[in-house]
């Protein structure tokens, strides 16, 4: 990393003195590995993490290639950029099922027909049921807006800043039963400023969210392409 960006890379940390935030760990490239990993984005919202996903793709930083958006909200502006990008999307909404269960296995059939290898939950406003993280294991991972293990489950920001921390932040992780608590991949922290609110706390928190996500995908998608196990 350049120094004039006034950002440096000390004990595999990287340190952005901007925005005064710090990513744990991070290699200064994004691993390389072959072939390319299919992906399977799972989202809810807005769906900025998945355009960088998209834009990491093409950048040549994440040698990946995503073989189907899946939205549970049909309303979710992840859709339209979806079709801006030209990737395949479906809509699995969970109202139209009659259990969890079903709408697990609505998902898990679609990726499974795709071949999908490593699903990411960016924004996927839905807790993984037991099929899905059984017959994913190390290749099921989530992004999640806080420095967990603090502040899981809902309105993670909102908690951060109702407890008066100083620091929070977002963390990528494996995904396992118990909600927004298996093995860390990676995390950036952000500090929060005393004029800062929700908006203001959240867009610096995705800024890094978008750096963090492509690297934790490429980690991941190292270890399935070299038959490590990094999940406990
Ligand atoms: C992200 O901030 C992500 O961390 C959060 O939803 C947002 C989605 O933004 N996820 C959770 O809160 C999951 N518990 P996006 O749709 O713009 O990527």
């Amino acid at each position: 990393m350049n120094q004039d960006n006034k950002k440096y890379m000390e004990n595999n940390i990287s340190y952005d003195l901007n925005e005064h935030c710090l990513i744990s760990p991070l290699d200064s490239e994004s691993p390389l590995f072959e072939p390319k990993i299919r992906l399977g984005v799972l989202a809810s919202g807005n769906g900025s993490n998945f355009e960088y996903i998209i834009k990491s793709i093409q950048n040549n930083q994440l040698n990946a290639e995503i073989s189907i958006l899946i939205v549970n909200n049909p309303h979710c502006l992840a859709i339209k950029k979806a079709i801006k990008y030209n990737i395949p999307y479906v809509i699995i909404n969970h109202r139209d099922c009659q259990s969890r269960l079903e709408h697990d296995m609505l998902v898990l059939k679609k990726l499974e027909d795709l071949s999908v290898e490593l699903i990411v939950m960016a924004g996927w406003m839905r807790i993984a049921g037991e099929e899905l993280i059984n017959r994913y294991i190390n290749r099921l991972i989530n992004i999640h807006p806080s420095l967990l293990p603090s502040f899981k489950g809902i309105d993670a920001i909102q908690q951060a800043i109702d407890e008066r921390v100083t620091i929070t932040g977002c963390t990528v992780h494996y995904v396992q039963k118990e909600v927004d608590s298996g093995s860390i991949i990676i995390q950036a922290a952000v500090p929060i400023q005393e004029n800062d609110n929700k908006d203001t706390l959240t867009k610096r928190i995705q800024q890094m969210e978008h750096i963090i996500l492509p690297l934790a995908i490429a980690k991941v998608a190292m270890n399935i392409r070299t038959g490590f196990r990094g999940n406990k």
